[in-house]
């Protein structure tokens, strides 16, 4: 016996969507009290889903692809077209295994000697200013750090466009009008960039170092036993750039934690138990980054008692899980000791995907983003000193990707303690 999935109202919700962003799926699980509704987005249904057990459903890759699943404009500024994130079944985990070979231990501990040493050079930088647009310089600093553990050359004189062209994509994904066409130039000018690279490296006249992004990008062989074309292995490099850049983010909504709740500073400082974990993992379950995630029904099946339709478009509530009031206690605080007792799942805690690393497309950089997030958190409170003007730094809910209002100015950044 299966049921009607729960319908939201109206012929198309798009522009309900654009007007109330992370909280579209979320006003709606409430109000039709479900987990599972079916809307229409984009002059399509779309199936939204939220909580634990529909993440556990989602990642099944029996009953969910990818293919179709990303819209092309993202395509053309976000990710790039027909990127990993696009790919199913044996491709992909071939692909995956590209990426997944460079998470290895060793590797993360060079990429925080990087994160550390450009901490250290930008507190320089910044004492000789009297006001520091902290997002802004962030993403710089973190796009040094990116190019460095990539073995991407990049000259002194590129950094601000470059890391202004990453900035760029991040921040196009979920918008219309001018903020995409930032992403749609973004991403010609990036990928221009990184052709010139690989082929710099493919014809000899630029060394990739050993164990690097560019190097294994650059020399993978697909299943088919070809080497991705220059342009698809530019966008997979990119792949791995952009989203360092946008750690930035998340480095740049922990200093606005700790700004608003002074009690965290001296605690992440002194680092007992494992605060400094908890601290990182709170950031990125309260702030708001990635709304939600899409693949498509690869054959119909029942799910609770719901048909689901071959080919039907369905969106895993990142946003909404991360704030579920079953998986969270009093989720709309921020509360980095939630994390002591924290239940580890695969699937309650989504800000990057749920799921495996290696098997599905749960995101390749989640260590790489908690290990730079926990050596960026700590620099901040124990080697550095600066003073927060009064400012408005809270975000809209409705502009994806979000970012507080003043971007966070600081005042008399010097090195410290
Ligand atoms: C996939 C979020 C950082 C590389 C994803 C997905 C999300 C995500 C939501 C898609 C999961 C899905 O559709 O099931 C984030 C956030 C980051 C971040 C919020 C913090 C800034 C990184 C970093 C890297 C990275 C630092 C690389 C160094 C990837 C790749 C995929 C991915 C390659 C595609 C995986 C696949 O399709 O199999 N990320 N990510 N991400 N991410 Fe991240």
């Amino acid at each position: 016996e299966t049921r009607p999935i729960p319908r939201d109202k109206g012929v198309d919700n798009t522009l309900a969507l654009m007007a109330e962003g992370y909280q579209f799926i979320p006003n709606r699980t409430r109000q039709l009290k479900t987990d599972v509704f079916q809307t229409r987005l984009l002059g399509q249904t779309a199936v939204c889903m939220a909580g634990e057990e529909a993440a556990r459903v989602f990642y099944d890759e029996s009953k969910f692809r990818r293919r179709g699943a990303v819209p092309k404009r993202v395509q053309k500024t976000l990710m790039g077209e027909k990127a990993i994130q696009t790919m199913d079944d044996a491709a992909h985990k071939h692909r995956k295994q590209l990426f997944m070979s460079l998470m290895t231990l060793e590797r993360l501990r060079l990429l925080n000697i990087y994160v550390t040493e450009e901490w250290r050079s930008a507190v320089e930088r910044w004492s000789t200013m009297e006001e520091v647009l902290f997002f802004k310089e962030v993403e710089e600093l973190m796009m040094r750090v990116a190019c460095r553990w990539a073995g991407v050359p990049l000259r002194e004189n590129e950094v601000e466009m470059c890391s202004r062209d990453m900035g760029a994509l991040i921040d196009s994904f979920g918008a219309a009008g001018p903020r995409h066409w930032k992403g749609k130039t973004a991403r010609k000018q990036s990928e221009d960039w990184m052709e010139k690279i690989v082929k710099a490296v493919r014809k000899g006249k630029l060394q990739a170092p050993n164990g690097t992004a560019l190097q294994a990008m650059a020399w993978y062989k697909q299943p088919n036993g070809k080497r991705m074309t220059t342009h698809m292995a530019a966008i997979e490099v990119i792949n791995i750039l952009r989203p360092i850049v946008a750690i930035g983010r998340y480095i740049t909504f922990g200093a606005i934690a700790l700004h608003e709740h002074p009690e965290t500073r001296e605690k992440l400082a002194a680092n007992r138990g494992d605060y400094s974990q908890w601290f990182v993992q709170e950031v990125r379950r309260y702030y708001p980054f990635g709304p939600f995630t899409g693949a498509r029904v690869r054959e119909n099946f029942v799910w609770q008692g719901y048909h689901f339709k071959k080919g039907t478009l369905v969106l895993l509530d990142i946003y909404g899980t991360n704030h579920h009031p079953d998986l969270w206690n009093q989720p709309e605080e921020f509360r980095p000791e939630r994390f002591r007792d924290w239940k580890e799942s695969p699937f309650s805690f989504i800000p990057q995907g749920g799921g495996e690393y290696d098997l599905g497309h749960r995101c390749a950089g989640e260590w790489v983003t908690i290990e730079a997030m926990k050596t960026s958190l700590e620099f901040l409170v124990r080697k550095m000193e600066y003073d927060v003007p009064d400012q408005d730094v809270s975000y809209s809910m409705a502009r994806m990707p979000t970012l507080p209002k003043s971007r966070f100015v600081i005042r008399n950044a010097r090195p410290g303690r």
